[in-house]
Protein backbone atom coordinates (compact mmCIF):
# COMPACT_ATOMS: atom_id res chain seq x y z
CA UNK A 1 0.00 0.00 0.00
CA UNK A 2 2.82 2.39 0.94
CA UNK A 3 4.36 1.84 -2.55
CA UNK A 4 1.58 3.69 -4.38
CA UNK A 5 0.85 6.32 -1.33
CA UNK A 6 4.98 7.33 -2.06
CA UNK A 7 4.42 7.47 -5.94
CA UNK A 8 0.71 9.53 -5.33
CA UNK A 9 1.84 13.04 -5.81
CA UNK A 10 2.78 11.85 -9.64
CA UNK A 11 -0.17 9.66 -10.38
CA UNK A 12 -3.68 11.31 -11.22
CA UNK A 13 -5.94 11.95 -7.57
CA UNK A 14 -7.35 8.96 -6.04
CA UNK A 15 -5.42 5.99 -7.49
CA UNK A 16 -4.07 5.23 -4.05
CA UNK A 17 -7.47 4.90 -2.47
CA UNK A 18 -7.84 0.61 -2.11
CA UNK A 19 -9.73 -1.49 0.36
CA UNK A 20 -8.71 -4.89 -1.46
CA UNK A 21 -5.29 -5.41 -0.19
CA UNK A 22 -6.79 -5.70 2.94
CA UNK A 23 -9.75 -7.28 1.54
CA UNK A 24 -9.41 -9.39 -1.33
CA UNK A 25 -11.82 -10.55 -3.34
CA UNK A 26 -12.66 -14.40 -4.43
CA UNK A 27 -15.20 -15.92 -6.77
CA UNK A 28 -18.41 -16.34 -5.38
CA UNK A 29 -18.97 -20.04 -6.56
CA UNK A 30 -16.84 -22.67 -8.45
CA UNK A 31 -18.33 -22.86 -11.66
CA UNK A 32 -18.14 -18.64 -11.69
CA UNK A 33 -14.38 -19.32 -12.04
CA UNK A 34 -14.56 -22.40 -14.07
CA UNK A 35 -16.70 -19.96 -16.69
CA UNK A 36 -14.62 -16.76 -16.15
CA UNK A 37 -11.35 -18.99 -17.56
CA UNK A 38 -13.46 -21.02 -20.17
CA UNK A 39 -14.44 -17.09 -21.24
CA UNK A 40 -10.33 -16.02 -21.26
CA UNK A 41 -9.90 -19.13 -23.28
CA UNK A 42 -12.25 -18.48 -26.07
CA UNK A 43 -11.94 -15.95 -27.79
CA UNK A 44 -10.54 -14.90 -30.89
CA UNK A 45 -7.98 -17.68 -30.90
CA UNK A 46 -11.11 -20.27 -31.31
CA UNK A 47 -12.66 -18.48 -33.90
CA UNK A 48 -10.49 -16.07 -35.74
CA UNK A 49 -7.24 -17.91 -35.64
CA UNK A 50 -8.26 -21.46 -34.82
CA UNK A 51 -9.63 -21.97 -38.42
CA UNK A 52 -7.11 -20.18 -40.59
CA UNK A 53 -4.46 -22.00 -38.66
CA UNK A 54 -6.39 -25.43 -39.51
CA UNK A 55 -6.67 -24.15 -42.82
CA UNK A 56 -3.10 -23.10 -43.42
CA UNK A 57 -1.46 -26.40 -41.92
CA UNK A 58 -3.79 -29.44 -43.96
CA UNK A 59 -6.89 -29.25 -42.10
CA UNK A 60 -8.17 -32.41 -40.36
CA UNK A 61 -4.43 -33.34 -39.72
CA UNK A 62 -3.88 -30.05 -37.92
CA UNK A 63 -7.04 -30.44 -35.97
CA UNK A 64 -6.06 -33.87 -34.97
CA UNK A 65 -2.36 -33.03 -33.78
CA UNK A 66 -3.93 -29.83 -32.11
CA UNK A 67 -6.26 -32.40 -30.06
CA UNK A 68 -3.37 -34.25 -28.54
CA UNK A 69 -1.57 -30.88 -28.25
CA UNK A 70 -4.17 -29.52 -26.08
CA UNK A 71 -4.35 -33.06 -23.64
CA UNK A 72 -0.78 -33.79 -23.43
CA UNK A 73 0.85 -30.19 -23.19
CA UNK A 74 -2.45 -28.22 -22.62
CA UNK A 75 -4.11 -29.39 -19.60
CA UNK A 76 -0.64 -30.22 -17.61
CA UNK A 77 0.30 -26.36 -17.94
CA UNK A 78 -3.02 -24.93 -16.92
CA UNK A 79 -2.01 -27.09 -13.79
CA UNK A 80 0.70 -25.69 -13.70
CA UNK A 81 -0.54 -21.81 -13.54
CA UNK A 82 -3.22 -22.94 -11.46
CA UNK A 83 -1.17 -24.17 -8.59
CA UNK A 84 1.08 -21.08 -8.67
CA UNK A 85 -2.13 -19.03 -8.48
CA UNK A 86 -3.86 -21.13 -5.60
CA UNK A 87 -0.79 -21.65 -3.65
CA UNK A 88 0.41 -18.25 -3.91
CA UNK A 89 -2.72 -16.66 -3.17
CA UNK A 90 -2.03 -13.12 -4.86
CA UNK A 91 -1.49 -12.13 -8.61
CA UNK A 92 1.44 -12.72 -11.14
CA UNK A 93 4.34 -11.16 -10.45
CA UNK A 94 4.34 -11.32 -6.33
CA UNK A 95 2.87 -14.52 -6.54
CA UNK A 96 7.18 -15.60 -6.70
CA UNK A 97 7.57 -13.58 -3.82
CA UNK A 98 4.90 -15.44 -2.44
CA UNK A 99 5.96 -19.01 -2.91
CA UNK A 100 9.91 -17.25 -1.21
CA UNK A 101 11.50 -17.61 -4.77
CA UNK A 102 11.56 -13.92 -5.45
CA UNK A 103 14.49 -14.52 -7.65
CA UNK A 104 11.20 -16.13 -10.25
CA UNK A 105 9.92 -12.87 -10.32
CA UNK A 106 10.58 -12.39 -13.99
CA UNK A 107 8.47 -15.01 -15.19
CA UNK A 108 5.42 -13.18 -13.79
CA UNK A 109 6.60 -10.03 -15.11
CA UNK A 110 7.40 -11.47 -18.28
CA UNK A 111 3.61 -13.22 -19.03
CA UNK A 112 2.17 -9.80 -17.27
CA UNK A 113 4.40 -7.70 -19.92
CA UNK A 114 3.29 -10.23 -22.98
CA UNK A 115 -0.66 -9.98 -21.77
CA UNK A 116 -0.19 -6.09 -22.17
CA UNK A 117 1.81 -6.47 -25.48
CA UNK A 118 -1.14 -9.21 -26.69
CA UNK A 119 -4.45 -7.07 -25.49
CA UNK A 120 -2.88 -4.01 -26.80
CA UNK A 121 -3.51 -5.42 -31.00
CA UNK A 122 -6.18 -8.26 -29.46
CA UNK A 123 -8.36 -5.15 -29.07
CA UNK A 124 -7.90 -3.78 -32.54
CA UNK A 125 -8.92 -6.90 -34.05
CA UNK A 126 -12.12 -6.26 -31.25
CA UNK A 127 -12.40 -3.49 -33.34
CA UNK A 128 -12.85 -4.94 -36.34
CA UNK A 129 -15.15 -7.43 -34.99
CA UNK A 130 -17.71 -4.32 -33.06
CA UNK A 131 -17.37 -2.93 -36.41
CA UNK A 132 -18.62 -6.07 -38.58
CA UNK A 133 -21.77 -6.55 -36.11
CA UNK A 134 -22.63 -3.50 -37.29
CA UNK A 135 -21.98 -3.82 -40.94
CA UNK A 136 -24.24 -6.90 -40.21
CA UNK A 137 -27.14 -4.79 -39.89
CA UNK A 138 -26.57 -3.11 -42.64
CA UNK A 139 -25.22 -5.33 -45.11
CA UNK A 140 -22.62 -2.93 -46.17
CA UNK A 141 -19.80 -5.40 -46.41
CA UNK A 142 -21.33 -8.14 -48.90
CA UNK A 143 -21.10 -6.19 -52.38
CA UNK A 144 -16.89 -6.60 -52.30
CA UNK A 145 -15.90 -7.87 -48.88
CA UNK A 146 -11.98 -7.61 -49.24
CA UNK A 147 -12.36 -4.12 -50.47
CA UNK A 148 -14.54 -3.42 -47.18
CA UNK A 149 -11.59 -4.83 -44.93
CA UNK A 150 -9.39 -3.38 -46.53
CA UNK A 151 -11.20 -0.07 -46.06
CA UNK A 152 -11.63 -0.72 -42.09
CA UNK A 153 -8.81 -2.69 -40.87
CA UNK A 154 -6.82 0.24 -40.64
CA UNK A 155 -7.02 3.92 -40.30
CA UNK A 156 -9.00 6.49 -38.18
CA UNK A 157 -12.26 4.89 -37.55
CA UNK A 158 -10.31 1.17 -36.73
CA UNK A 159 -8.73 3.76 -33.85
CA UNK A 160 -11.89 4.46 -32.65
CA UNK A 161 -13.56 0.88 -32.47
CA UNK A 162 -10.61 -0.24 -31.14
CA UNK A 163 -10.79 2.69 -28.11
CA UNK A 164 -14.72 1.20 -27.76
CA UNK A 165 -13.51 -2.23 -27.49
CA UNK A 166 -11.28 -1.52 -24.86
CA UNK A 167 -13.81 1.01 -23.36
CA UNK A 168 -16.15 -1.74 -23.06
CA UNK A 169 -12.92 -4.46 -21.30
CA UNK A 170 -12.25 -1.63 -18.74
CA UNK A 171 -15.92 -1.62 -17.78
CA UNK A 172 -15.82 -5.16 -16.95
CA UNK A 173 -12.46 -5.04 -15.49
CA UNK A 174 -13.63 -1.89 -13.26
CA UNK A 175 -16.21 -3.80 -11.15
CA UNK A 176 -14.06 -6.60 -9.94
CA UNK A 177 -13.96 -9.98 -9.82
CA UNK A 178 -17.14 -10.67 -8.37
CA UNK A 179 -19.20 -8.06 -9.80
CA UNK A 180 -17.57 -7.23 -12.97
CA UNK A 181 -15.73 -10.77 -14.03
CA UNK A 182 -17.82 -13.32 -12.55
CA UNK A 183 -21.62 -11.71 -13.44
CA UNK A 184 -20.38 -11.17 -17.08
CA UNK A 185 -18.40 -14.16 -18.03
CA UNK A 186 -21.47 -16.24 -16.46
CA UNK A 187 -23.72 -14.90 -19.11
CA UNK A 188 -21.02 -14.49 -21.88
CA UNK A 189 -19.75 -18.13 -21.86
CA UNK A 190 -23.43 -19.40 -22.23
CA UNK A 191 -24.38 -17.36 -24.99
CA UNK A 192 -21.30 -18.00 -26.69
CA UNK A 193 -22.19 -21.68 -26.64
CA UNK A 194 -25.77 -21.64 -27.70
CA UNK A 195 -25.70 -19.03 -30.56
CA UNK A 196 -22.74 -21.35 -32.21
CA UNK A 197 -24.28 -24.50 -31.98
CA UNK A 198 -27.52 -22.60 -33.45
CA UNK A 199 -25.18 -21.29 -36.13
CA UNK A 200 -23.51 -24.64 -36.61
CA UNK A 201 -27.00 -26.61 -36.69
CA UNK A 202 -27.74 -23.63 -39.68
CA UNK A 203 -24.77 -24.14 -41.69
CA UNK A 204 -25.46 -28.04 -41.43
CA UNK A 205 -28.60 -27.11 -43.53
CA UNK A 206 -26.18 -25.21 -46.12
CA UNK A 207 -25.94 -26.53 -49.67
CA UNK A 208 -22.03 -27.76 -49.97
CA UNK A 209 -21.37 -27.88 -46.75
CA UNK A 210 -19.86 -31.23 -46.97
CA UNK A 211 -16.84 -30.62 -49.04
CA UNK A 212 -16.18 -28.11 -45.53
CA UNK A 213 -16.52 -31.18 -43.04
CA UNK A 214 -14.23 -33.03 -45.47
CA UNK A 215 -11.84 -30.75 -45.26
CA UNK A 216 -12.08 -30.37 -41.31
CA UNK A 217 -12.69 -33.03 -40.56
CA UNK A 218 -10.84 -36.03 -42.35
CA UNK A 219 -7.12 -36.23 -41.56
CA UNK A 220 -5.00 -36.55 -44.19
CA UNK A 221 -2.53 -38.51 -42.50
CA UNK A 222 -0.01 -38.61 -45.26
CA UNK A 223 0.46 -35.03 -45.45
CA UNK A 224 0.69 -34.96 -41.38
CA UNK A 225 3.81 -37.42 -41.76
CA UNK A 226 4.86 -35.29 -44.62
CA UNK A 227 4.82 -31.93 -43.23
CA UNK A 228 4.94 -32.74 -39.14
CA UNK A 229 7.94 -30.27 -38.72
CA UNK A 230 5.32 -27.10 -39.23
CA UNK A 231 2.29 -28.36 -38.35
CA UNK A 232 3.55 -29.86 -34.98
CA UNK A 233 4.71 -26.72 -33.51
CA UNK A 234 1.93 -24.69 -35.12
CA UNK A 235 -0.40 -26.74 -32.84
CA UNK A 236 0.91 -26.78 -29.95
CA UNK A 237 1.38 -22.83 -30.10
CA UNK A 238 -2.51 -23.09 -30.98
CA UNK A 239 -2.93 -25.35 -27.68
CA UNK A 240 -1.21 -22.58 -25.55
CA UNK A 241 -2.55 -19.14 -27.16
CA UNK A 242 -6.44 -21.06 -27.04
CA UNK A 243 -5.33 -21.91 -23.09
CA UNK A 244 -4.70 -18.66 -22.24
CA UNK A 245 -1.24 -19.92 -20.99
CA UNK A 246 1.39 -17.93 -20.76
CA UNK A 247 0.45 -14.70 -20.21
CA UNK A 248 -0.67 -15.11 -16.04
CA UNK A 249 -4.22 -15.50 -16.63
CA UNK A 250 -4.77 -19.15 -15.21
CA UNK A 251 -2.15 -17.68 -12.28
CA UNK A 252 -4.38 -14.61 -11.26
CA UNK A 253 -7.53 -16.06 -11.99
CA UNK A 254 -6.39 -19.33 -9.48
CA UNK A 255 -5.62 -16.75 -7.08
CA UNK A 256 -9.04 -16.32 -6.36
CA UNK A 257 -10.60 -19.77 -5.55
CA UNK A 258 -10.54 -21.78 -2.13
CA UNK A 259 -8.23 -24.45 -1.38
CA UNK A 260 -10.74 -27.43 -1.68
CA UNK A 261 -11.07 -27.33 -5.27
CA UNK A 262 -10.07 -30.36 -7.46
CA UNK A 263 -7.85 -28.73 -9.80
CA UNK A 264 -7.80 -31.50 -12.31
CA UNK A 265 -11.14 -31.51 -12.94
CA UNK A 266 -11.54 -27.97 -13.17
CA UNK A 267 -8.50 -27.92 -15.51
CA UNK A 268 -10.02 -30.68 -17.41
CA UNK A 269 -13.40 -29.07 -17.76
CA UNK A 270 -11.94 -25.61 -18.95
CA UNK A 271 -10.18 -27.88 -21.42
CA UNK A 272 -12.62 -29.89 -22.81
CA UNK A 273 -15.38 -26.47 -22.95
CA UNK A 274 -12.37 -24.37 -25.10
CA UNK A 275 -12.12 -26.92 -27.58
CA UNK A 276 -15.56 -28.28 -27.96
CA UNK A 277 -16.37 -24.27 -28.71
CA UNK A 278 -13.40 -24.13 -30.93
CA UNK A 279 -14.29 -27.57 -33.27
CA UNK A 280 -17.53 -25.78 -33.04
CA UNK A 281 -16.69 -22.88 -34.26
CA UNK A 282 -15.26 -24.92 -37.24
CA UNK A 283 -18.06 -26.50 -38.08
CA UNK A 284 -19.54 -22.86 -38.50
CA UNK A 285 -16.71 -21.41 -40.49
CA UNK A 286 -16.04 -24.38 -42.62
CA UNK A 287 -19.22 -25.12 -43.80
CA UNK A 288 -19.37 -21.37 -44.79
CA UNK A 289 -15.88 -21.57 -46.83
CA UNK A 290 -16.92 -24.32 -48.89
CA UNK A 291 -19.95 -22.89 -49.64
CA UNK A 292 -18.07 -19.67 -51.09
CA UNK A 293 -15.31 -21.73 -53.00
CA UNK A 294 -13.20 -23.39 -50.76
CA UNK A 295 -9.94 -22.10 -50.95
CA UNK A 296 -9.01 -22.23 -47.13
CA UNK A 297 -5.20 -22.10 -47.49
CA UNK A 298 -5.44 -18.80 -48.44
CA UNK A 299 -8.28 -17.78 -46.28
CA UNK A 300 -4.89 -16.37 -43.77
CA UNK A 301 -5.83 -13.72 -40.89
CA UNK A 302 -8.48 -12.54 -43.27
CA UNK A 303 -10.31 -15.53 -43.41
CA UNK A 304 -13.43 -14.59 -41.41
CA UNK A 305 -13.19 -10.63 -42.27
CA UNK A 306 -13.28 -12.07 -46.18
CA UNK A 307 -14.15 -15.23 -46.59
CA UNK A 308 -17.48 -15.06 -44.29
CA UNK A 309 -18.92 -12.13 -46.13
CA UNK A 310 -18.25 -13.50 -49.15
CA UNK A 311 -20.30 -16.70 -48.41
CA UNK A 312 -22.96 -14.56 -46.31
CA UNK A 313 -23.62 -12.96 -49.81
CA UNK A 314 -24.52 -16.23 -51.19
CA UNK A 315 -26.28 -18.10 -48.67
CA UNK A 316 -30.08 -17.58 -47.49
CA UNK A 317 -30.84 -14.73 -44.02
CA UNK A 318 -26.72 -14.14 -44.62
CA UNK A 319 -26.69 -10.66 -43.05
CA UNK A 320 -29.20 -11.61 -39.93
CA UNK A 321 -26.27 -14.78 -39.95
CA UNK A 322 -23.28 -12.48 -40.04
CA UNK A 323 -24.58 -10.63 -37.30
CA UNK A 324 -25.08 -13.46 -35.42
CA UNK A 325 -21.65 -14.85 -35.76
CA UNK A 326 -20.28 -11.70 -35.52
CA UNK A 327 -21.83 -11.09 -31.93
CA UNK A 328 -20.67 -13.90 -31.09
CA UNK A 329 -16.71 -13.27 -32.04
CA UNK A 330 -17.00 -9.90 -30.00
CA UNK A 331 -18.03 -11.85 -26.99
CA UNK A 332 -15.28 -14.43 -27.36
CA UNK A 333 -13.23 -11.62 -27.73
CA UNK A 334 -14.14 -9.60 -24.81
CA UNK A 335 -14.30 -12.23 -22.27
CA UNK A 336 -10.45 -13.06 -22.94
CA UNK A 337 -9.63 -8.94 -23.48
CA UNK A 338 -11.10 -8.67 -19.85
CA UNK A 339 -8.68 -11.42 -18.38
CA UNK A 340 -5.28 -10.18 -19.98
CA UNK A 341 -6.55 -6.61 -18.34
CA UNK A 342 -7.30 -8.19 -15.49
CA UNK A 343 -3.40 -9.89 -14.89
CA UNK A 344 -2.43 -6.09 -14.80
CA UNK A 345 -5.03 -4.54 -12.69
CA UNK A 346 -4.79 -7.08 -9.92
CA UNK A 347 -0.89 -6.72 -10.07
CA UNK A 348 -1.25 -3.29 -9.32
CA UNK A 349 -4.05 -3.40 -6.72
CA UNK A 350 -2.57 -6.05 -4.40
CA UNK A 351 1.00 -5.32 -4.72
CA UNK A 352 0.86 -1.80 -5.00
CA UNK A 353 -2.31 -1.05 -3.51
CA UNK A 354 -3.96 0.52 -6.05
CA UNK A 355 -7.56 1.52 -6.17
CA UNK A 356 -9.25 -0.88 -8.79
CA UNK A 357 -11.36 1.12 -10.73
CA UNK A 358 -8.75 4.00 -11.63
CA UNK A 359 -6.32 1.71 -12.32
CA UNK A 360 -8.39 -0.23 -14.74
CA UNK A 361 -9.33 3.22 -16.25
CA UNK A 362 -5.39 4.35 -16.83
CA UNK A 363 -3.91 0.91 -17.75
CA UNK A 364 -7.15 0.60 -20.53
CA UNK A 365 -5.78 4.12 -21.48
CA UNK A 366 -2.00 3.29 -21.88
CA UNK A 367 -3.01 -0.63 -23.32
CA UNK A 368 -5.14 1.66 -26.37
CA UNK A 369 -2.19 3.78 -27.30
CA UNK A 370 -0.39 1.05 -27.20
CA UNK A 371 -2.60 -0.37 -29.99
CA UNK A 372 -2.87 2.57 -32.13
CA UNK A 373 0.24 1.49 -34.38
CA UNK A 374 -1.49 -1.80 -34.85
CA UNK A 375 -4.92 0.03 -35.86
CA UNK A 376 -3.04 2.24 -37.98
CA UNK A 377 -1.03 -0.15 -40.18
CA UNK A 378 -1.95 -4.10 -40.44
CA UNK A 379 1.70 -4.64 -40.89
CA UNK A 380 2.44 -3.25 -37.23
CA UNK A 381 -0.62 -5.50 -36.23
CA UNK A 382 0.98 -8.54 -37.63
CA UNK A 383 4.25 -7.71 -35.95
CA UNK A 384 2.89 -7.32 -32.36
CA UNK A 385 1.15 -10.46 -33.18
CA UNK A 386 4.40 -11.92 -33.88
CA UNK A 387 5.92 -11.17 -31.10
CA UNK A 388 3.43 -11.88 -28.76
CA UNK A 389 2.00 -14.97 -29.38
CA UNK A 390 5.05 -16.61 -31.38
CA UNK A 391 8.00 -15.29 -28.79
CA UNK A 392 6.67 -14.26 -25.19
CA UNK A 393 3.98 -16.01 -24.90
CA UNK A 394 6.21 -19.65 -25.55
CA UNK A 395 8.91 -18.07 -23.84
CA UNK A 396 6.78 -17.40 -20.58
CA UNK A 397 4.88 -21.01 -20.77
CA UNK A 398 8.56 -22.54 -20.88
CA UNK A 399 9.78 -20.57 -17.65
CA UNK A 400 6.74 -21.30 -15.82
CA UNK A 401 7.37 -24.73 -16.90
CA UNK A 402 10.49 -24.98 -15.71
CA UNK A 403 9.51 -23.22 -12.40
CA UNK A 404 6.81 -25.73 -11.68
CA UNK A 405 8.46 -29.00 -12.73
CA UNK A 406 11.89 -28.20 -11.00
CA UNK A 407 11.84 -25.32 -8.34
CA UNK A 408 8.64 -25.94 -6.80
CA UNK A 409 8.62 -29.44 -7.72
CA UNK A 410 7.27 -31.20 -4.58
CA UNK A 411 5.52 -28.20 -3.33
CA UNK A 412 3.88 -28.46 -6.85
CA UNK A 413 2.92 -31.86 -6.51
CA UNK A 414 1.32 -31.49 -2.79
CA UNK A 415 -0.85 -28.52 -4.36
CA UNK A 416 -2.41 -29.79 -7.61
CA UNK A 417 -3.01 -32.86 -5.00
CA UNK A 418 -5.00 -30.64 -2.40
CA UNK A 419 -8.78 -30.95 -2.48
CA UNK A 420 -8.59 -33.72 -5.09
CA UNK A 421 -8.95 -36.75 -3.00
CA UNK A 422 -9.04 -40.03 -4.75
CA UNK A 423 -6.74 -38.41 -7.48
CA UNK A 424 -3.78 -38.92 -5.44
CA UNK A 425 -1.95 -40.97 -8.81
CA UNK A 426 -2.46 -38.72 -10.88
CA UNK A 427 0.10 -36.05 -9.11
CA UNK A 428 3.83 -37.33 -9.78
CA UNK A 429 2.22 -38.44 -13.66
CA UNK A 430 1.48 -34.51 -13.90
CA UNK A 431 5.05 -33.61 -12.66
CA UNK A 432 6.51 -36.40 -14.59
CA UNK A 433 4.49 -35.00 -17.91
CA UNK A 434 5.43 -31.56 -17.26
CA UNK A 435 9.48 -32.54 -17.04
CA UNK A 436 9.44 -34.14 -19.82
CA UNK A 437 7.11 -34.02 -22.50
CA UNK A 438 5.74 -30.29 -21.79
CA UNK A 439 8.70 -29.18 -21.45
CA UNK A 440 10.34 -30.67 -24.65
CA UNK A 441 7.36 -29.82 -26.87
CA UNK A 442 7.23 -26.08 -25.50
CA UNK A 443 11.06 -25.48 -26.00
CA UNK A 444 10.98 -26.74 -29.26
CA UNK A 445 7.95 -24.29 -29.79
CA UNK A 446 10.40 -21.29 -28.43
CA UNK A 447 13.05 -22.72 -30.80
CA UNK A 448 11.51 -22.47 -34.01
CA UNK A 449 9.32 -18.96 -33.38
CA UNK A 450 13.57 -17.77 -32.43
CA UNK A 451 14.80 -19.42 -36.02
CA UNK A 452 11.71 -18.08 -37.64
CA UNK A 453 11.57 -14.45 -36.16
CA UNK A 454 15.74 -14.07 -37.02
CA UNK A 455 15.16 -15.77 -40.14
CA UNK A 456 18.30 -18.38 -39.33
CA UNK A 457 17.58 -21.10 -41.82
CA UNK A 458 16.18 -24.05 -40.30
N1 LIG B 1 -7.24 -17.69 -25.29
C1 LIG B 1 -7.52 -16.48 -26.00
C2 LIG B 1 -8.06 -16.83 -27.35
O1 LIG B 1 -8.06 -18.00 -27.73
O2 LIG B 1 -8.48 -15.93 -28.06
C3 LIG B 1 -6.35 -15.57 -26.15
C4 LIG B 1 -5.56 -15.35 -24.91
C5 LIG B 1 -6.13 -14.71 -23.84
C6 LIG B 1 -4.26 -15.82 -24.83
C7 LIG B 1 -5.41 -14.55 -22.67
C8 LIG B 1 -3.54 -15.65 -23.70
C9 LIG B 1 -4.12 -15.03 -22.62
F1 LIG B 1 -3.41 -14.89 -21.53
Amino acid sequence: KRACSRIAPFLPPGLCDSTEMTDRETWATRIGFILASVGSAVGLGNIWRFPYQTAEFGGAAFLLVYLVAVLVIGVPAILGEFVIGRRADISAISAFDALDRPGWRIVGALGVFGGFWTLSYYSVVGGWVFRYIGASATGSYLESPGAYFISVSAGPEAVAFHGAFMLVTVGIVAFGIRGGIEKATKVMVPSIVLLLVGLAAYAFTLSGAEAGYQYFLSPDIDLLLSNYQTVVPAAVGQALFSLSLGFAVMITYASYIDDDENLFIDGGVIALTNTFIGITAGLVVFPLLAVQGGGYGEAGPGAIFVSIPTALSEVPFGTAVGFVFFLIVAVAALSSAISLLEVVVSYLVDSYGFERRRTSVLLGGIVFALGVPSATETAWLEWFDAIGVNLLLPLAVLLTVVFVGWVLADDAVEEVRRGADGFDALGPIWLWSIRSIVFLAVLGTVALSVFELTGAPL
